[in-house]
């Protein structure tokens, strides 16, 4: 009888914790990011250190949450920052947009997230909603974010 009750109660741990991680693990797809306020863009070449899986140009778009964020360093709750990346083609002596490869997220939520600094990186394939690139919790996104603890692990500054 004892036994069975310590059974039911790590059974019911386990599914408990299991729903967390779920939860947690689940950045929304950032619907209507591309009216957000465009923060920058850059090209990265063949033969650069982010070249993969990063090679391509990134725009970086911030939703209203995140603005006071570019301008303090501190980002509240819900700020989510986008790094949409689209192959790039030399053509006519110019660098022009190609497909999309992928959309980057950090959305900042300092409870779910809080291993991660705060932030739940994620990444959708192509032009996916749903095909999820970040498969370790976001733990090799952080890692290479972690130096900018200074600016909340954001590497982008806002300009004029
Ligand atoms: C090897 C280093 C590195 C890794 C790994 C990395 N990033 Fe970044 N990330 C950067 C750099 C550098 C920038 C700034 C790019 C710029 O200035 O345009 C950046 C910018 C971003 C931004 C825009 C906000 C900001 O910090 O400027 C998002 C969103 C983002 N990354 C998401 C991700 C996600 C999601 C992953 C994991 C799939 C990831 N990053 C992995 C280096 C990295």
């Amino acid at each position: 009888m004892r036994l069975s009750i310590l059974a039911g109660l790590v059974g019911l741990t386990l599914i408990l914790s299991n729903s967390v991680l779920a939860e947690g693990a689940g950045v929304p797809y950032p619907e209507g990011y591309r009216n957000w306020f465009h923060v920058k863009t850059m090209l990265i070449q063949s033969g650069h250190p982010l070249e993969n899986p990063f090679q391509g140009i990134h725009h970086i778009y911030a939703n209203s949450n995140a603005l006071e964020g570019l301008k303090t360093g501190a980002y509240q709750e819900d700020s989510v920052l986008v790094f949409d990346l689209l192959k790039y083609l030399e053509k006519d002596q110019t660098i022009q947009e190609g497909d999309r490869k992928l959309v980057g997220i950090m959305h900042k939520n300092t409870k779910r997230y809080s291993s991660t600094g705060g932030w739940g990186f994620e990444g959708f394939a192509g032009n996916s909603r749903t095909e999820r690139l970040v498969n370790d919790g976001g733990v090799s996104c952080f890692a290479c974010h972690s130096p900018e603890q200074k600016t909340d692990y954001v590497f982008s500054k806002i300009r004029k």
